[in-house]
């Protein structure tokens, strides 16, 4: 369920109708619900009452300062892979003791800024980063409290560029050799094991690669409580799915996650870590633009927009399926025709979706892509320098640029000329 409706025939962000932001902030432009964003985090929340957990929002999804700061006040913790993540959680007023570090790479100096500034966890991905750590705590006198990632080799069933619990992935340690890792941790001066954490993939739309990479962990806790590890906390990654198209997706809900996890995982006593992205922001969160052109071509109409694949990537990376519907409601029983769904930039994979059916539509027409809250202004590039398109979160009546386009001026003078041109 989401925020973005009808009414009177002009859809709207909860109170406000889009044409109205349009007019002031000019197309495209993401925007946002508060509402929904409210409601998705506390369904996470909710499924996990009476366990002893805390709900990290993996920022990747969308990581506006408003956004963070909307989620945080709600009591979230935030999943960061980057120092930059790092800092914007903070600066989002986002406690060091609610953050929990992941990734495949950190850098030393990664590390060295969330272990400064404060960190709940580091999610270790390899023997060589657990090295690293401890060397960076030891140098500034603290222990880096740690869980190992393990890579469950379990298939998530998912678009194979967002998989990650296979074996043939780089993420996480083989399960295979966890104990040997934990043994090395526990001896390592810098380290201090509080946990495991397991993150198999994303848009899982099935329980089940859940519940198998969930079990795997529950007995792995009990070999290493058996080796004498305190293993106290567990990390559970995100990637519950969204359902993408209005009619035939009805993936798992939140309830029915939180309710697996207490039945493989509520016997051992741990504190649970969640670290959902997608399903907070996805479909709190829609792509506004507005029709240059429509071309004929030769046995199909092309609708070319104003927003393009530098705004949103996932069509043309992952063949993403996002719903498009036009901002004014169309009378009942319009007829609908396939469209090309385009953008002006000058590859052919700048396409939304090909053979779409749409109502008809006229140049200065406004659409909306739907479920595109996640991974949409955080993909988005300036490719053909093409500004990047502004932010609007939207609470009741009210709205707020909470981003703002940069002016060309702006863009160009990023550059700087070297003193020999
Ligand atoms: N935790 C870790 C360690 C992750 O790598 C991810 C996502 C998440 C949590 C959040 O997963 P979610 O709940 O959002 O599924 N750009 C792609 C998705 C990439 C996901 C990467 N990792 C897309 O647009 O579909």
């Amino acid at each position: 369920m989401d925020h973005f409706l009808y009414r009177d025939g002009v859809l709207h962000a909860e109170d406000v109708a889009l044409p109205e932001i349009a007019a002031e902030v000019g197309t495209p432009f993401y925007c946002y619900s508060t509402a929904t964003l409210t409601r998705h985090f506390r369904l996470f929340d909710e499924a996990l009452e009476g366990v002893d957990h805390l709900v990290c929002y993996a920022m990747k999804a969308a990581s506006n300062q408003a956004i963070l700061r909307t989620l945080a006040a709600l009591g979230a913790g935030m999943d960061v892979v980057s120092g930059g993540e790092y800092l914007r959680a903070r600066a989002a007023g986002v406690p060091g003791e609610r953050i929990v570090f992941s990734g495949v790479g950190k850098t030393r100096d990664e590390m060295r800024l969330a272990l400064e500034g404060g960190v709940r966890q580091v999610n270790v991905e390899s023997e060589p980063e657990l090295r690293a750590l401890s060397e960076v705590a030891a140098s500034l006198g603290v222990v880096a409290p740690i869980t190992v990632r393990v890579n469950p080799d379990v298939d998530a069933r998912t678009h194979a560029k967002i998989a990650t619990g296979k074996s043939e992935n780089k993420f996480g340690i083989p399960i295979s050799r966890a104990r040997e890792v934990y043994a090395e941790a526990a001896a390592l001066p810098g380290i201090e094991v509080v946990g495991i954490d397991v993150h198999i993939g994303s848009q899982l739309t099935d329980l089940e690669p859940f519940r198998q990479a969930y079990r795997k962990v529950a007995d792995l806790t009990g070999a290493l409580r058996a080796d004498g590890h305190d293993i106290r906390r567990l990390d559970l990654g995100g990637g519950l799915g969204i359902p993408y198209t209005r009619s035939n997706e009805a993936p798992p809900l939140p309830v029915e996650y939180g309710a697996m996890i207490r039945e493989e995982l509520g016997h051992l006593g741990c504190e649970i870590e969640i670290e959902p992205g997608r399903l907070i922001a996805g479909n709190a969160g829609i792509l506004v633009s507005r029709v240059i052109y429509l071309k004929q071509g030769e046995g199909r109409d092309f609708l070319i927009l104003d927003a393009a694949m530098n705004d949103l990537i996932r069509p043309a990376m992952y063949d993403a399926h996002h719903d498009m519907v036009p901002v004014i409601e169309p009378a009942p029983g319009t007829e609908q025709a396939p469209h090309d769904v385009v953008g002006p930039v000058c590859e052919s994979g700048d396409t939304f979706a090909r053979g779409r059916m749409l109502p008809p539509l006229a140049e200065g027409d406004l659409v909306a892509f739907r479920s595109a809250g996640a991974y949409g202004a955080v993909m988005s590039s300036e490719y053909n320098t093409r500004p990047l398109i502004p932010e609007v979160l939207v609470h009741g009546r009210d709205f707020a640029v909470i981003r703002a386009r940069p002016t060309f001026d702006e863009m160009i003078n990023r550059d700087t000329i070297p003193e020999w041109l």
